[in-house]
């Protein structure tokens, strides 16, 4: 069976031509970046082409500005420890209920252990940032506000540029969570407050275990790892090479992506599915969402469920975020945009890539409706609900 893989915000296939573009460091050109012979010279170049292709996807100014990583947990950690570690006078940390957990996680450490002060900042029914609580949330005391540019689960986009701007009003440093964001929206740092961002290859058709995190020029900065001098002493350990090479070559492809495209297909699925199916709603900001992204609630439906049965037919989709799964609870995002606990346990996440077909999303929209129906007709909420 064909399989229809709708959860590119867990993970993207790998592309062809990023593959081809690791092989040779898996193989012939093994050799280390930092030699001084022959066989560094090919690596050192490759390191120096993703460089300035990930400098291009995102607008800095200079190559130097990135700094490669292992993936987006660690480019997030990264400019958390770091923001702390380069004003020890200021102990608060302004982050939002709705991050990823590889930020909420630290943060929560933090708070327990080693008494940093975190205000989160809800958000409403749609999920956009309550601005008056992040005015009131920053003072001289805050070290870095860190908020993702768009969300893992719903899409939302924050204002990101004139957050950053807000923190610096107070002298703290910004930081975003792009991970979701770059590849799938423009993303540009020119002339904007943001100091730091954080991005992911494996979610933009690269590799798992490459990521970068762009560092402003002249943020104050602490490495996360110290030792050798690697990524100019600001993260030791010898480059991932394959990783990183294949990384740069997605960021040049991401350039190429037709995001109205992507954003057509996403409202074909969501207009199927919403006309067939009785008592669903869309979660997320629907006037600014990633073009790829919908998470749709059924209500009196379970949503594990809904993607036991999906998977069954062959199609791959998620129900609130990946982590989550396999806990009967809502996401922390969801619980944090109150939604109403008939369509909260329902919510499943269907994100689409540059490789979505129109005869995808069809299967889907056909698949989709006896599954719910079935579902329903189980629920003891709301069998007299059902169609
Ligand atoms: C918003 C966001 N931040 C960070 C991460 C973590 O990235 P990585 O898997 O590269 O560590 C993810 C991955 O799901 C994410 O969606």
């Amino acid at each position: 069976m064909d399989r229809v893989y709708l959860d590119n915000n867990a993970t993207t296939r790998l592309l062809p031509e990023v593959l081809d573009a690791m092989i040779p460091f898996m193989t012939g050109d093994f050799g280390n970046p930092s030699s001084m012979h022959a066989m560094g010279r090919a690596p050192a170049r490759a390191l120096a082409a993703a460089r300035r292709a990930v400098q291009q996807l995102i607008g800095a100014e200079a190559e130097s500005e990135i700094v490669f990583t292992s993936g987006g947990s660690e480019a997030d950690a990264t400019a958390i420890r770091s923001a702390l570690a380069a004003d020890p006078a200021r102990r608060e940390i302004v982050t939002s209920t709705v991050e990823h957990a590889a930020v909420l996680g630290l943060c929560d450490h933090l708070e327990r252990h080693e008494g940093i002060k975190v205000h989160r900042i809800g958000v409403d029914a749609e999920g956009r940032l309550d601005i008056d609580a992040y005015r009131a949330a920053l003072s001289p005391r805050v070290a870095l506000v860190t908020l993702m540019w768009a969300n893992n689960e719903t899409g939302t986009i924050f204002p990101v540029e004139g957050l950053a701007e807000l923190a610096h009003g107070v002298g703290a440093l910004f930081h975003t969570d792009a991970v979701q964001a770059v590849g799938k929206v423009p993303v540009s740092v020119r002339g904007t407050d943001i100091d730091m961002l954080s991005m992911s290859a494996h979610k933009l058709h690269g590799p798992k275990g490459a990521g970068a995190l762009y560092l402003r020029k002249g943020v104050p900065f602490q490495p996360l790892i110290r030792g050798g001098k690697q990524e100019r002493g600001r993260r030791a350990g010898t480059e991932n090479i394959p990783a990183i090479a294949g990384f740069g070559r997605a960021a040049e492809l991401a350039l190429e992506v037709d995001h109205v495209a992507m954003r057509l297909l996403r409202d074909r699925l969501e207009q199927g599915i919403l006309a067939r199916i009785p008592k669903a709603r869309v979660l997320g900001d629907l006037r600014d969402r990633l073009p790829n992204t919908s998470c749709i609630a059924f209500d009196f439906a379970e949503g594990e469920a809904i993607l036991m049965l999906l998977d069954r037919a062959g199609i791959c989709v998620s129900s609130g975020a990946a982590c989550a799964s396999g806990s009967m609870e809502p996401s922390h995002v969801i619980r944090a945009m109150k939604v109403p606990f008939t369509a909260a346990h329902g919510a499943i996440r269907f994100s689409l890539s540059r490789e979505t077909t129109a005869a995808e999303i069809d299967r889907v929209i056909e698949a989709l409706p006896p599954i719910v129906a079935q579902l329903r007709a189980l629920s003891p909420f709301g069998a007299e609900e059902v169609q």
